[in-house]
């Protein structure tokens, strides 16, 4: 069995994730950035990752998995700097509900996909991307540029461990 870990990344939160992931994978593996990727012919499971950008999934990682999910085994993985906990919105003036449809959002370039499983987690909210953020039109991405010190240091230890048990259970099930 030979398995992908390929991720697109701007500030690198998502390549921690990624590498976690990768580290739990035992027999044949490769770790890409998703540029490097040309299809996922040949691989029998691809983990694939991005960070939500204004409310869905990054570009580049939507058009990839437009252009080649389709048929294939893909695990997403993805970070955001809004809380990943259900309890940590209020603080943050965020609606969870609302969150949810951008996960929702980040599962749709891959419908065509069998998607064995999703995860996310926070990820830090680089000063230069807050500063950009807090400089937009849209109300909600200055919303967002204002939270970069409730981001600070994710993904932390526990999000990472969260990322390990995640790439377990997923090569696990798909094994079965
Ligand atoms: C242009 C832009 C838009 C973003 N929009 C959102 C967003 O809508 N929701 C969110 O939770 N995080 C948003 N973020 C934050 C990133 O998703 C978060 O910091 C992520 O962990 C970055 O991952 P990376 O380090 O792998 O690039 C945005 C970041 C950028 C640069």
């Amino acid at each position: 069995m030979k398995v992908l870990v390929s991720y697109w990344t701007q500030t690198g939160n998502t390549k921690k994730v990624a590498e976690a992931i990768f580290e739990e994978i035992k027999g044949e593996k490769e770790l890409k950035k998703l540029d490097e990727v040309e299809s996922l012919e040949g691989y029998d499971l691809a983990f694939i990752g991005f960070p939500i950008n204004a409310f869905g999934p990054a570009a580049p990682a939507k058009k990839f998995l437009e252009k080649n999910a389709k048929g294939k085994n893909i695990a997403l993985f993805v970070t955001h700097a809004a809380p990943d906990k259900k309890e940590d919105f209020k603080g943050y003036g965020l609606d969870f509900e609302e969150f949810q449809g951008w996960l929702a959002r980040c599962k749709e370039p891959a419908a065509g996909a069998n998607l064995v499983g999703f995860f996310d987690c926070q990820g830090e909210l680089s000063e230069q991307i807050a500063n950009f953020l807090k400089k937009q039109e849209d109300p909600k991405l200055r919303t967002f540029g204002e939270l970069r010190d409730k981001t600070l240091g994710q993904p932390d230890a526990s999000r990472i461990e969260r990322a390990r048990i995640f790439a377990r259970e997923i090569l696990k099930k798909f094994r079965g």
